[in-house]
């Protein structure tokens, strides 16, 4: 296993590569690695001749300094989990200064509206900081493949639109949710929950599979008020959001449209660890 802590010298070993013409897959992600990463790693393994797996907590994604300053940062364990499932994969794990270079700013995109539903109204500027950090990773590593998971479905249509927007050659490849086997969605923020905030927070997805039941006869606005008060009798989780959203667009459905596919997204605080998850409604 190749593992690169600066891009001056990850770019020199991918020169080599680059040449060859190979198919490169390329797996960003802010380390603690669970299960779902690990799935997008095989994924990748699968379908390219390289891979390449960042690990990188980006400070400009962050609009909450506690949240920065908590989020797990496991380097050594993240490199075993790696080099068990891919001994060949190249590591990159730069520095804060190695890739921002004294200016941890975050450049400012417009992603058509997406980036101001749900996740963009909540946490501001953290699609600048994700617009930032990918498209700097994908020129440095430029990859074939670049594989995201779907739990963060907005992040997943806003890197395909900053892809489309900015005619960066590579394609995005959307991965399945893995969830723990009480149905909690995994997360690096996991790591933080208790035991007890772990059993609790099985309700997230328990509410969504019965919102999509029951949106299959109730309206939208119906589904949003069965949600809040089902949610507000639970005193150790705050909800913040529920929204059912058209699936491309992440626009509110207010009527339901037979041609539209939608897809209901949730974020949660459980103990002041923020967690989100999705479920497709068709
Ligand atoms: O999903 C993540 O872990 C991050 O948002 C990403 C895509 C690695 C960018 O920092």
């Amino acid at each position: 296993m190749q593992i690169f802590k600066e891009k001056a010298l990850l770019t020199t070993y991918l020169k080599t590569i680059w040449d060859k013409n190979c198919a490169i897959g390329f797996i960003p992600t802010m380390g603690a690695l669970h299960q779902g990463h690990l799935s997008l790693i095989k994924k990748s393994l699968d379908e390219n001749n390289y891979n390449v797996v960042s690990i990188f907590v980006n400070p400009t994604q962050f609009n909450n300094s506690q949240d920065l300053e908590k989020y797990p940062r496991t380097l050594e364990i993240d490199i075993e989990k790696i080099r068990t499932i891919c001994p060949d994969c190249i590591v990159f794990a730069p520095s804060v200064d190695d890739i921002y270079e004294g200016k941890t700013n975050s450049k400012s995109f417009n992603y058509d509206g997406i980036e101001h539903e749900m996740e963009g109204k909540h946490r501001p500027g953290h699609f600048d900081g994700v617009g930032t950090i990918v498209k700097k990773l994908f020129e440095i590593v430029k990859p074939t493949n670049a594989y995201f998971g779907e739990k963060d479905f907005q992040q997943l249509q806003i890197v395909k639109k900053l892809v489309a927007k900015n005619d960066l050659k590579v394609n995005i490849i959307g991965c399945p949710i893995f969830r723990e086997s009480n149905g909690l969605a995994m997360s690096s923020r996991n790591e933080r929950l208790s035991i007890k905030d772990r059993d609790e927070a099985s309700i997230i997805y328990k509410t969504l599979l019965t919102a999509k039941e029951k949106f299959g006869t109730k309206s939208a606005n119906e589904v949003n008020n069965w949600v809040k008060n089902s949610l507000e009798k639970n005193e150790n989780i705050t909800l913040e959001y529920f929204e059912i959203a058209d699936e491309t667009t992440l626009k509110t459905c207010i009527r339901k449209s037979k041609n539209k596919k939608y897809r209901a997204f949730i974020a949660v605080f459980i103990d002041n660890i923020r967690l989100i998850d999705n479920i497709s409604l068709n």
